[in-house]
C-alpha cells in the first residue's frame, strides 16, 4: 500500500498536482467509464434539477455522502491527490448520488421525484463502479473534481469576469449546488487559476493564462472521452422526452409521414411475420403507420423503446386502440435484449443517428433470422438547417457562437456521408443497398421547429452544452422571440428545404 505523504501544499506543489491529475493518460478512459456506468453529474440538465426529494431520501443521502467522504478522508490515499476538506467531499459524493438518482428516475418513472430506493440503488451504481477501480473512491472525486472545474473555469472564460458573490453563490453557472462554492475558488486561487481583485464593482474574477491554459486541458479530456457529447446528448433527451413528439415531428416534417409509408411499402412485410422496430418512440411508425396491421393475421411488432415517457405514449395508444399485436420492451439499440435470430424483419425509423450506429447495426443483425432483412431509414446525413433561408437568419447568434467555441460542426446533424451503409457492411450484411427518400422542412411553424431542431433534435446541443446554465437558458428565449420576429419578415418559400434522407437495407447471410 502506498502511504499517504505529507507535504507543504505551496500554490506550485498544488498546480503541479493538478496538473498531473488533469494530463493522466488514464483520465480520459476513467471519465468515460463513469458515465457509461450510469456514475453522471447534474451539468447536463435543462432544469430537471430540482428533484423533489422525500425527506428520507434526502436524509439518507447526506447519510451516504458523509460516510463515503470519511472513508475517502480516512484511507491510505496514494499520490497525487488532491488535499480537499471532508466538507467538500461529502458535498461532491451528495451531488453525485443526487444526479445519479435523479438521472435513474427520469430514465425509470419520467418525473423528479427522487425516494429512498432511488437513493440506494444509486449508492449501488457508485460502490459497483469504484470497487472496480484501481484508485476506489478516489476515481469518483477524480472525475467530478475535474467535471466541475470545467463549470467554473468554463464560466469565468465565458463571462470573462464575475463577481466574487455571484460565482460563490453559483447562481449563472452551477444553480443546483446548495453550499457555497468557497472550497473550490480557494484551491484555485491557490493554484494561480483565478485571480482576485477590486473593482469599482467589488471584487471581481477571471481566469489567469495559466488558468486558461487548465480549462483548454480539461476541455480535451471531456471532448476526448465524450463527456461533453455524452451531455449534449441528455439535453436532446430532456427535450425530446417532455415535448408532443407526433404533433411537432408532422408539423416541421409535412411529408415525413408518406416517407415513412413509401419505406414501409418498400420492405416486404407479410402477415404471420415477426418484426423489430427499434426506437419505436411514440408508436409513429408500429401503429399509427399501420406496421402492425401489416404482420396481421398472427405476427407481431416487438417495439423496442429505451424513454419511459414515450413508451408510456405507445402503450397508452395501443390500448386506446385496442391493439394487441405490439409489444413494448424498454432497451436500447446498442444492446438488444433477446436471443439471436429472433425477427423475420428489423428496423428503425429515425433512430440509428442517436446510436452508436455500429454497435446497434450489429445488435439488429444479431437478432434477426438468416435471410432477413435489417432496415433502417435515417435523416439526411450531415444534415444542415441553414440551409433554409430563414433559419440561417434567425439562428446567427447561434452559429456565431459555434464559431467562437471552434465549433465548425455546430449546425450539421445526422450521421456523416456513408456512415451507416459502412455500419451495415461491418455487421456482416449482404446486398446492402441505400436510396434517397426526399423531404420536406419547414420553419413555418417556427416554436415547433424550435423545439424539435433547436432545443431537441441537436443540431446546436454543442454548442449550448459549453454555455454556463443561465446564458443556455436566457440564450434560448432570446432565440425564441427572435424566432417570431425573423418569421413575420421572411416568405413562405424562404422557410422550408427539401433535403434527402437515406433508407437502406440489408439482409442477413444464410448459413
Ligand atoms: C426521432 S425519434 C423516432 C421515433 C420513431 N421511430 C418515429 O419514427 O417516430 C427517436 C427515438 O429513438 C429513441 N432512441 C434514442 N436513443 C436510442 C437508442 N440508443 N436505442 C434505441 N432507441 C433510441 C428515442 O427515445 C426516440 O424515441
Amino acid at each position: 500500500m502506498i502511504r499517504r505523504r505529507f507535504f507543504i501544499l505551496t500554490a506550485r506543489n498544488l498546480y503541479s498536482i493538478s496538473w498531473q491529475i488533469i494530463t493522466d493518460p488514464d483520465l480520459v478512459a476513467l471519465v468515460r467509464r463513469a458515465y457509461s456506468q450510469g456514475v453522471v453529474m447534474d451539468t447536463w440538465m435543462h432544469g430537471e434539477w430540482q428533484a423533489e426529494i422525500t425527506r428520507e431520501a434526502q436524509r439518507r443521502l447526506e447519510d451516504m455522502a458523509t460516510g463515503l467522504a470519511s472513508q475517502v478522508s480516512d484511507a491510505q490515499t496514494t499520490w497525487p491527490i488532491y488535499p480537499l476538506s471532508t466538507l467538500y467531499l461529502a458535498h461532491l459524493f451528495q451531488a453525485v448520488l443526487t444526479s445519479m438518482a435523479l438521472f435513474t428516475v427520469h430514465r425509470q418513472s419520467d418525473t423528479n421525484q427522487v425516494t429512498e430506493s432511488y437513493v440506494e440503488q444509486a449508492l449501488a451504481t457508485l460502490t459497483q463502479f469504484a470497487s472496480e477501480e484501481s484508485w476506489g473512491l478516489h476515481a469518483v472525486v477524480r472525475v467530478f473534481h475535474v467535471i466541475w472545474s470545467f463549470e467554473d473555469l468554463n464560466a469565468l472564460r465565458y463571462f470573462r469576469r464575475l463577481p466574487r458573490a455571484e460565482f460563490l453563490s453559483g447562481v449563472s453557472h452551477r444553480p443546483w449546488v446548495q453550499e457555497l462554492l468557497a472550497d473550490q475558488l480557494s484551491l484555485y486561487l491557490r493554484m494561480g487559476v483565478v485571480k482576485e481583485s477590486l473593482t469599482g464593482k467589488g471584487e471581481m474574477l477571471r481566469l489567469t493564462p495559466r488558468g486558461h491554459h487548465v480549462l483548454a486541458e480539461i476541455e480535451r479530456v471531456l471532448e476526448e472521452s465524450g463527456e461533453l457529447a455524452w451531455r449534449a446528448n441528455q439535453q436532446r433527451w430532456d427535450v425530446f422526452r417532455t415535448m408532443d413528439y407526433d404533433t411537432v415531428f408532422n408539423v416541421v416534417g409535412p411529408d415525413s409521414e408518406q416517407a415513412t409509408r413509401d419505406f414501409l411499402d418498400h420492405l416486404p412485410i407479410k402477415p404471420g411475420m415477426q418484426v423489430l422496430e427499434v426506437g419505436a418512440g411514440t408508436g409513429r411508425v408500429c401503429v399509427d403507420l399501420g406496421l402492425c396491421e401489416r404482420v396481421l393475421p398472427g405476427g407481431q411488432v416487438v417495439a423496442v423503446e429505451p424513454s419511459a415517457a414515450m413508451g408510456a405514449h405507445l402503450q397508452d395508444k395501443c390500448e386506446r386502440r385496442a391493439i394487441s399485436n405490439v409489444q413494448i420492451v424498454k432497451a436500447r439499440a446498442e444492446d438488444l435484449p433477446f436471443a439471436d435470430q429472433q425477427f423475420d424483419l428489423t428496423m428503425a425509423v429515425a433512430v440509428l443517428h442517436f446510436t452508436d450506429v455500429d454497435a446497434a447495426v450489429k445488435e439488429m443483425a444479431r437478432v434477426t433470422k438468416p435471410g432477413g432483412r435489417v432496415a433502417a431509414l435515417v435523416p439526411p446525413p450531415n444534415m444542415e438547417v441553414r440551409e433554409i433561408p430563414m433559419v440561417a437568419l434567425w439562428l446567427r447568434p447561434l452559429s456565431e457562437l459555434a464559431e467562437e467555441f471552434g465549433l465548425s460542426f455546430g449546425e450539421r446533424n445526422g450521421l456523416p456521408p456513408g456512415r451507416l451503409e459502412n455500419a451495415f457492411h461491418q455487421a456482416s450484411l449482404q446486398d446492402v443497398t441505400r436510396w434517397p427518400v426526399p423531404v420536406t422542412v419547414t420553419a413555418e411553424d417556427y416554436r415547433a421547429f424550435f423545439t424539435f431542431f433547436v432545443k431537441g433534435a441537436a443540431f446546436f446541443q454543442h454548442t449550448l452544452a459549453r454555455l454556463p446554465y443561465h446564458e443556455r437558458v436566457h440564450l434560448l428565449q432570446n432565440l425564441e422571440k427572435r424566432g417570431e420576429q425573423i418569421a413575420s419578415q421572411t416568405q413562405p418559400a424562404e422557410k422550408r428545404h427539401i433535403y434527402y434522407g437515406e433508407a437502406i437495407w440489408g439482409r442477413v447471410p444464410l448459413p
